[in-house]
């Protein structure tokens, strides 16, 4: 397994391109499966998550060629309607393939995605929607067992919890259903509006994108013809590296943004000091004269997202007073609190909430990776921690951080993956 091994107390400087969107690109892809034609898709990133999702398109039936973060994807001869656990186990958001399989080919068996690191993250909220549509969904052995003979009907879903993947799902299985769906309390995310605009553009009549509402007339089964189709810039990528930069105190510029996605994170590094310049798809963060304590509630978009609540936790620890911050969204993503804490960070836990004392020196240590962000969090501490860290676990980083080791070593960074 490889690891990391990052000396700090570097400034960092220069500038680097943000790469397409993970978590647009997961459902785009699942997206094919409603398509009658040859779907290309440009921009992907190139990373572990994005050739999982690829993989189980192939092990469905699908024809798939990658390359230069490109995918041409066809599943016109789709053989195979099962997902099976191997796969989705790697990575739950395979559970994207439930709403188009089941719309497009009437029955489908999908696996259970179990929890991970950061919560039980149930699917009951995507089930119970599909049985609103007329599915007929038994659980048995650790797979969902889903058929509608008759396709899927159009029909009123109000979610109970606002879910990014369950309003994908549901999104994709109302554009072949049979008549109008409503949808009430749907997530806005950048990632669900892009997959919004490419049904739309694919020949959906889709109202109200971009609310929390949607109207959605069905094809009654007819695919779809997809046009050429670029991933959204990662705003989550994006603001992990303004982190980076704000916990060093450094000026550096980011390329192939779009800034107009990154607003709650925007304003919060102002809050903190920072001075931020940019324009649609440009952003430069100056360094700030000194940092102050700040307080974050992680929220549904447009509200703070809870994929930056572990960088701006490793960022509170350079901020001078008391900054708190509240994980609203998942009932266990502060396992990057231990490994701060053995960096030195001084940060109290109780219950949802952690209470982080800055401003705190940071000793460079061997870490543990335990999740996507949690990493991302335990490198930008080490950027700033005396001598040297190694982070351990960063198969966790390689699922959704494209070229990160060349992304930091262009900025300055003092970084090298080793073989453990
Ligand atoms: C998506 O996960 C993202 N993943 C996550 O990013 C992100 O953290 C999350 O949305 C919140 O923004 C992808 O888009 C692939 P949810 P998702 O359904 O859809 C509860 C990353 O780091 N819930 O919006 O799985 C759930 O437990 C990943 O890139 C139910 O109770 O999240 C959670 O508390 C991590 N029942 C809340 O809703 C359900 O059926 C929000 O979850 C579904 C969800």
């Amino acid at each position: 397994m490889d690891y990391l091994k990052i000396v700090g107390g570097v400034k960092l400087q220069g500038a680097i391109n943000i790469s397409g969107a993970k978590n647009a690109a997961l459902p785009l892809m699942a997206s094919t499966l409603l398509s009658k034609n040859t779907t290309t898709i440009k921009n992907l990133p190139n990373v572990v998550d994005i050739k999982t999702f690829l993989n189980l398109l192939e092990m469905l039936g699908s024809d798939v060629n990658f390359n230069n973060n490109t995918a041409i994807i066809n599943t016109n001869n789709l053989k195979n309607t099962k997902a099976t656990y191997d796969i989705v186990r790697k990575m739950r958001a395979s559970i994207l393939v439930l709403g188009p399989l089941l719309a497009r080919f009437k029955q489908c068996e999908v696996s259970l995605p179990g929890g991970c690191a950061i919560g039980a993250r149930p699917v009951d909220l995507h089930i119970k929607a599909l049985e609103k549509m007329g599915a007929n969904i038994k659980v048995e052995n650790g797979y969902i067992v889903a058929e509608a003979k008759q396709g899927l009907k159009g029909a009123i879903i109000n979610f109970d919890k606002i879910t990014v993947t369950g309003s994908e799902n549901i999104i994709m299985a109302a554009s072949l259903a049979h008549g109008k769906s409503k949808i009430l309390n749907v997530a806005k995310e950048p990632e669900v509006v892009q997959l919004c605009e490419v049904l739309q553009q694919a020949g959906v009549d889709i109202k109200g994108i971009g609310s929390d509402e949607l109207e959605i007339y069905g094809t009654s089964g007819e695919g779809l013809e997809f046009k050429e189709i670029s991933v959204i810039p990662d705003r989550i990528e994006a603001g992990t590296y303004l982190c980076a930069a704000g916990v060093t105190n450094s000026q550096i510029t980011l390329h192939n943004i779009d800034s107009t996605h990154l607003g709650a994170v925007i304003s919060k590094l102002e809050e903190i000091g920072f001075k931020l310049t940019y324009n649609q798809d440009s952003i430069t963060i100056y360094p700030a004269k000194e940092l102050n304590a700040f307080e974050i509630s992680t929220a549904e978009y447009p509200g703070f997202p809870t994929d930056m609540q572990a960088q701006f936790m490793a960022l509170a620890t350079q901020c001078n007073g008391v900054s708190i911050i509240e994980e609203r969204l998942f009932e266990n993503r502060f396992m990057h609190v231990s490994e701060l804490q053995r960096m030195g960070a001084n940060i109290i836990l109780k219950n949802n909430t952690a209470t982080i004392n800055g401003k705190n020196e940071l000793f460079g240590a061997p870490v543990m990776a335990t999740d996507l962000r949690a990493s991302s969090a335990l490198i930008l501490a080490a950027l700033i921690a005396n001598k040297e860290s190694t982070i351990h676990r960063i198969y966790h980083l390689d699922r959704g951080y494209e070229n990160l080791e060349e992304k930091f070593l262009k900025l300055g960074a003092n970084i090298i993956r080793e073989k453990e």
